[in-house]
């Protein structure tokens, strides 16, 4: 009889996106008793049509907290800045594979000490990220078109992530399987039975009116997903 394999644990990992720019340390601050991660959406203005942060909001957001950086870096040259995010205090950083020459990025990454992602759009194929399956930590299933937050989680996508999780087991990886965008507490639900085990979310976090609650029960409801799945008629 196979064994079981353990799934990696679950965790949440609320995005910065969503939360007052103005006063991103205090929001971290009222976040780290309920985040595993903190997820960092950075982007160029090239790879997604919009601009948000760099090394040196890293750098300062380093001073207050300890929580793992989950740096996703929507970027089209990711090369160009892997070292200083990871010198500002990234802690993983995940490219994503529509842009490229991914084997030398998931080599740079793994040679500064980042731990290494690897994202895909919605309408990427599972075919494009399996030949990196065994060179990563995580896979990041977008389940929005990244750029912006708020939008509505594209369930369409759960068919890859069961096929990333089955090929992880398959060849006995203890990948992070993560998801991004149009997370809450009850998209959660399918994304866990889908097999995914970080949970990105923004807006349903620092959109709503007590953040710590909010991330605490996305978390929890993707626990018992799993735990004591709902049963289907
Ligand atoms: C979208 C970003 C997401 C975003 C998710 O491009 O990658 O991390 O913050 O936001 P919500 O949870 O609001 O969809
Ligand atoms: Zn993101």
């Amino acid at each position: 009889m196979a064994t079981p394999m353990t799934r990696p644990v679950m965790r949440v990992a609320p995005s910065i996106l969503s939360a007052d720019f103005g006063g991103l340390a205090e929001a971290v601050h009222l976040i780290t008793p309920g985040a595993d991660w903190l997820h960092v959406d950075v982007m160029d203005g090239h790879f997604v049509p919009n601009l948000t942060i760099g090394p040196p909001v890293v750098a300062s957001l380093r001073e207050h907290t300890g929580l793992f950086f989950d740096t996703h870096l929507m970027i089209t040259d990711p090369a160009r800045y892997l070292e200083a995010f990871r010198d500002a205090g990234a802690d993983g950083c995940t490219v994503h594979v529509e842009v490229g020459r991914t084997g030398e990025l998931l080599a740079q990454m793994r040679d500064l000490g980042l731990r290494v992602g690897l994202a895909a759009n919605p309408d990427t194929p599972f075919e494009a990220v399996e030949p990196f399956l065994d060179q990563v930590d995580l896979i990041l299933c977008m389940t929005v078109f990244p750029g912006f937050g708020g939008q509505s989680f594209i369930a369409e996508v759960m068919p890859k992530v069961r096929q990333v999780r089955r090929a992880a087991e398959t060849a006995g990886l203890s990948l992070d399987v993560e998801v991004d965008g149009g997370i809450d507490e009850h998209t959660v639900v399918e994304a866990a039975m889908s097999g995914a085990n970080v949970f990105v979310a923004g807006s349903a976090v620092f959109g709503r009116p007590h953040p710590l609650v909010a991330a605490k029960g996305i978390l929890r409801a993707a626990e018992d997903a799993v735990n004591d799945p709902p049963t289907r008629p």
